[in-house]
């Protein structure tokens, strides 16, 4: 008997909310690269979420699911060997999203603590009133973004953790009521330190602190050259401490051939915060050149984009289906006896 070995699957992905970064790069398109070739990788492009904190600008999603895409292909995601895909493209998450709704407690809906967290921003911010049922939920339209595929994992920031708890929650009680249709996700938690932006607080396009994938050589010469260093640094001759550093952060991520020299040059006032800028400059321009040369070949080929994403969303909408047919008729909604 010939044994066909199904590969693993894999959901990940993000919202459309702007072009990716150097701290999307480090935390997670850098891991699916690798990936990509040992898993079966889904990749969704989510717009629904967008709708939960960005009601107004709808206008702008269609122009970052493109952005997205060519960041996707620029850094090396091969869509030869995973499938990308948009979220509301698929009829099976709005459906799905229905079904686990009705299996979530609001308790815990309410005590999820990125919700929580995002809340009581709003709530100080003065922007409580903008807080949707949509928003509230949005951890249960994920868990269907999970589970459409049957995927077994999910490599997420730690950020993400509660979502993939609340994933299991709800494959194990759909499972558990209705009869073994879903695996249980586990989520795959990168090892690699977060890249902190420019100032040193959490890499953000709203606080405009980040170094994009497709930021021109100029404009990664600008950035450096503003970035904050060991405040404690005035004069050169000062001795600095790289671990407080954001610049040393960069070096330690893209620069690992010489980081330990930085290291103890800038412990010993061997190098200045201007060199070490102009460095790191060179470094990551290195880094982003056949990054930009990927993407200039991708941006003038709108027919490729829309042929990846017609292909990504037909398999992804034909896996949903398949899933739907299962849980319709665990769930006795298949309504055999009434139906064709
Ligand atoms: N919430 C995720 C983020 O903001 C994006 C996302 C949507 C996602 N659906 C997902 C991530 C499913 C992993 C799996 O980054």
């Amino acid at each position: 008997m010939k044994i066909i070995k199904m590969k693993k699957r894999i959901l990940t992905g993000e919202r459309p909310t702007g072009p990716l970064h150097l701290g999307h790069y480090v935390g997670s398109l850098e891991n699916r690269i690798k990936l990509q070739d040992q898993y079966d990788c889904f990749f969704i492009i989510a717009d629904y979420q967008v709708l939960t904190d960005h009601l107004t600008d709808t206008k702008q999603i269609e122009k970052n699911i493109k952005e997205i895409i060519l960041d996707y292909l620029s850094v090396g995601i091969d869509p030869e060997k995973c499938t990308i895909f948009i979220q509301s493209q698929i009829p099976a998450i709005a459906e799905l999203t229905m079904y686990f709704s009705m299996m979530t407690s609001l308790a815990e809906v309410e005590r999820n603590p990125t919700v929580k967290t995002e809340i009581k921003t709003a709530r100080e911010e003065g922007r409580i009133s903008e807080i949707t049922y949509g928003f509230v939920g949005y951890p249960i339209s994920q868990a269907a973004d999970i589970l459409f595929v049957r995927a077994h994992l999910v490599p997420v920031g730690k950020d993400q953790l509660p979502h993939i708890e609340l994933t299991q929650e709800i494959a194990r009680k759909f499972n558990r009521l209705f009869g073994e249709v879903f695996p249980i996700p586990e989520a795959l938690i990168g090892e690699v330190p977060l890249l902190p932006g420019l100032d040193g607080r959490k890499m953000s396009k709203s606080l405009g602190n980040a170094i994009y994938l497709s930021d021109s050589p100029e404009v990664v010469v600008n950035k450096v050259k503003r970035a904050i260093t060991d405040p404690a640094r005035i004069h050169p001759t000062d001795k600095g401490h790289p671990e407080i550093c954001n610049v040393f952060q960069y070096h330690k991520a893209f620069n690992k051939e010489e980081v330990e020299e930085i290291e103890t040059k800038c412990k010993n006032a061997g190098i200045g915060c201007v060199a070490c800028k102009k460095r790191l400059i060179e470094v990551l321009n290195a880094f982003l050149d056949p990054i930009r040369e990927k993407r200039k070949f991708y941006e003038g080929r709108d027919d490729l984009i829309r042929e990846i994403l017609s292909t990504g969303n037909e398999r992804a909408k034909k896996e949903g289906e398949e899933t739907l047919r299962l849980v319709k008729e665990a769930m006795h909604f298949d309504y055999k006896g009434i139906l064709d």
